[in-house]
């Protein structure tokens, strides 16, 4: 995940190393002892993962399952109104189970077959520069908690169910993974903060929010419109605006709501050419020109 939504959970580390999760008290979990622990596990299992293992096992409790088995059935019967047609493709291929919490390996595993991708865990916050740099190398680093089972529609946060049915349904998708691949290609090469910020808001309205137009209507293909079941049935009547860059970069968002301003590209070809000009042309000498006049689409 990267660094967007997760100011609702930052991290202390006791006089033992021991790490915790810090859930406000308006979370849904805050007051779950037993959910606390396992955010806890959880993360200490991320942090003490060693890069080219597999994501480490994770213990979800019958709750978890349960939370699971709800909002996979939930978003899927959505996924076949308001999701695009090679998303809907790459579900089918991908096949998550809907009877169980999947684990983050076995995930990996069935998309790095379709598409070379694979997700590690993330062990908290995760640098802009990092996450984005580490998709050039085809790897998404995801978190592995599922939100509380008492909400199973609403999550605060980005957990495992926005990282696998969001992010990982799309990365088993072949041209959305070279474009995560292009996406990380293209922050590598940026020094500048304020260049690879601009590549960060525009990864927020396309792979986060992105829409396309198929057969008259508008259709989803962002992760976080994928994983959000009350966004997914009210995006259409919010403003989405023709995909422009200037715009995506420059315009106020706010990750802790539903978005009132949307792009949309007219098919997944226009989207590709639109990333894969800006990407080629973004640099740490354009940003602030970019910023300042309409350069691109
Ligand atoms: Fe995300």
């Amino acid at each position: 995940m990267s660094q967007e939504g997760q100011s609702d959970a930052p991290i202390s580390v006791g006089d033992d190393g021991t790490p915790t999760v810090f859930l406000n008290p308006d979370h849904p979990g805050s007051s779950d002892r037993d959910y606390r622990r396992r955010r806890n596990a959880i993360l200490a299992a991320a942090q003490g993962y060693t890069p080219g293992d597999p994501a480490p096992e994770v213990e979800y409790s019958l709750d978890d399952h349960e939370c699971w088995r709800f909002i996979r059935k939930e978003l899927d019967a959505r996924h076949h109104t308001y999701a695009c047609t090679a998303i809907n493709e790459a579900s089918e291929a991908l096949g998550l189970p809907y009877d169980h919490a999947p684990q983050l390996r076995t995930v990996s595993q069935k998309i790095g077959k379709l598409t070379g991708f694979g997700f590690v865990p993330a062990a908290g916050i995760v640098p802009v520069e990092e996450f984005y740099g580490t998709l050039a190398d085809g790897i998404f680093q995801a978190t592995q908690f599922i939100r509380h089972s008492s909400i199973p529609l609403f999550s605060p946060e980005p957990d495992m169910v926005h990282e696998i049915i969001g992010h990982g349904t799309a990365l088993a998708d072949k041209k959305f993974a070279d474009l995560y691949r292009l996406v990380g290609r293209t922050v590598r090469r940026l020094e500048t903060k304020e260049a690879v910020n601009a590549v960060s808001r525009f990864f927020w309205f396309t792979m986060e929010y992105g829409v396309i137009k198929e057969r008259g209507e508008m259709m989803a293909f962002g992760a976080s419109l994928l994983s959000s079941y009350g966004e997914l049935a009210e995006f259409r009547s919010v403003e989405i605006r023709p995909i422009d860059v200037r715009e995506m970069i420059t315009v106020d968002y706010n990750y802790e709501q539903y978005q009132p301003i949307l792009f949309h590209a007219e098919s997944i070809s226009h989207f590709e050419d639109a990333i894969s000009e800006f990407c080629q042309s973004i640099s740490d000498d354009s940003i602030g020109r970019l910023m300042e006049s309409k350069v691109w689409v």
